[in-house]
């Protein structure tokens, strides 16, 4: 994780939240190369949900909703994580997380790893036989260690913490109290009237939405991967409410949104579908899938496939009349739910590799936020960086593309390998003489000669 947050901060993906002053828990900024990656990470969701399916409709929600939306959806009730307190030291834990970090039997190395990340940080110099000691004292001393003063403490009782984060509005005492969103999802309940009658849409149908969400997190940690603010891309798909049908739909969603993330470049071995237990559901799901990563951190959710019934057009009372059969029913949904902050999180630490000296981020060309790079070979050739300047403005309006004269081609090679720009194309002195440039493939470095005119039709293809 910290060459990943290194990078990501070195090259302008991801910088802490106010870094400049002392940052803020579960808030992250992304910067010029991360805004590249999140919204190609967007674009290529919309196209998928929505531009590729006949049966697929968009919105843009509100993020702030009337309170009685989070009342009628059951959130002000159940949208809460178990809170615990170490008696010694006052740090407070998800009690769910905390005995999953303390589960002796079940994670003996991933609890080992843990345990010894954070030793390490108190006693430095220390091994993984070190930690395995310790780690087997505690097992026979049946009890559970701190991970924050690393102490055999006792705890309070599980308290249910609300996660949705108060707002206040207007100007006169008492303020409105709102919330914040923390699922973007009730939007699209909420205007499910609107979009029948402003659109040709007919069950079956789905309304595809992509925004801000935010949770106040007991714990926010392992990066972005649990952050208070962050963007989800759901789909809610409305369908008759009929138990197959269900259960076809969840399988069907279950297989796209698993292929979407192998096409898009991450590796087979590392995803995993798990099912959730009758407890760790959420309260409106009737059966929940989580579609999990194999990160270094354990596998971890980044989607949930959930099969909310009616739970929430019926909380919102809210029906659907067949306009064929005028047969009214409240319909079912199964949801697609990802997000976006994970995802990119999840594509770098797959993509990210070493080769030699080289650090590689081999980022599917269509994520990658710069798609090419330009070169003059030498800075110091006003004919070189005259023609280089032109194909780079010219291959600048058809891709994002990136101008470097600074260095030695080494140099600039390895900066763009870093950030992920699968190809360089290079103006050299050939260049002058027969119109061809080097273009140069970032994951197996090896180069061809491409003539100037066919550079748009060569990237265009591939880049399809
Ligand atoms: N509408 C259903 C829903 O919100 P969820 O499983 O609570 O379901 C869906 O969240 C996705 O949102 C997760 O799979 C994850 O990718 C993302 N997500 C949830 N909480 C998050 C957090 N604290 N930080 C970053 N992403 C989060």
């Amino acid at each position: 994780m910290d060459e990943i947050t290194s990078l990501a901060k070195r090259r302008g993906f991801i910088f802490p939240g106010s870094e400049i002053y002392g940052g803020l828990a579960g808030f992250w900024d992304y910067g010029p190369l991360g805004v590249e990656l999140k919204n190609n990470i967007k674009r290529e969701w919309w196209k998928s949900m929505v531009y590729e399916r006949e049966d697929v409709v968009g919105i843009d929600a509100s993020i702030i909703m009337n309170p009685e939306v989070w009342k009628a959806s059951g959130h002000l009730e159940a949208f809460t994580d178990p809170l615990v307190e170490c008696k010694k030291c006052h740090a407070r834990f998800r009690a769910d997380h905390f005995s999953e970090l303390n589960d002796l039997e079940k994670e003996e190395d991933t609890w080992v790893e843990k345990w010894r990340g954070f030793y390490n940080l108190r006693h430095s110099n220390q091994g993984l036989d070190e930690a395995k000691k310790a780690f087997q004292e505690f097992r026979l001393k049946g009890k559970v260690a701190c991970p924050n003063c690393l102490q055999i403490s006792e705890y309070t009782e599980p308290k249910s913490f609300n996660l949705l984060t108060e707002v206040y509005l207007g100007t006169t005492q008492p303020k409105q109290k709102a919330y914040l969103r923390g699922e973007i999802t009730q939007g699209v309940f909420v205007n499910f009237q609107n979009i029948i009658n402003s659109t040709r849409v007919k069950i079956p149908f789905g309304v595809a939405q992509i925004g801000k969400a935010f949770r106040n997190e007991i714990t926010p940690g392992n990066f972005t991967f649990r952050s208070r603010e962050f963007e989800q891309m759901e789909l809610e798909y409305f369908i008759k409410p009929d138990e197959k049908e269900a259960w076809k739909v969840f399988e069907f969603w279950k297989n796209e949104r698993l292929n979407w993330y192998i096409n898009l470049g991450i590796k087979r071995e590392n995803l995993r579908f798990r099912d959730h237990s009758l407890q760790e559901k959420a309260h409106y799901a009737r059966f929940a899938t989580d579609i999990e990563y194999n990160s270094f951190f354990g596998w971890k959710e980044f989607e949930g496939i959930h099969h909310r019934g009616d739970w929430d057009l019926g909380r919102h009372r809210l029906t659907y009349k067949d306009p064929d059969t005028k047969e009214e029913y409240v319909p079912w949904v199964i949801e697609t739910s990802g997000g976006v902050d994970r995802s990119l999180l999840f594509f770098l630490l797959d993509s990210y590799s070493k080769d030699g000296q080289r650090t590689i981020l081999k980022l599917n060309s269509k994520l990658s936020p710069y798609k090419l790079a330009v070169f003059p070979l030498l800075a110091n050739k006003e004919k070189l960086v005259e023609e280089a300047r032109k194909i780079y403005q010219e291959l600048k309006t058809k891709f994002n593309t990136f101008w470097d004269e600074r260095g030695n081609i080494g140099k600039r090679y390895f900066y763009q390998d870093e950030i992920g720009t699968p190809w360089c194309v290079t103006i050299d002195f050939k260049t002058l003489d027969d119109d061809t440039v080097t273009v140069r493939n970032r994951d197996t470095t090896k180069q061809e000669r491409v003539s100037v005119g066919m550079l748009e039709k060569y990237f265009g293809e591939k880049l399809k």
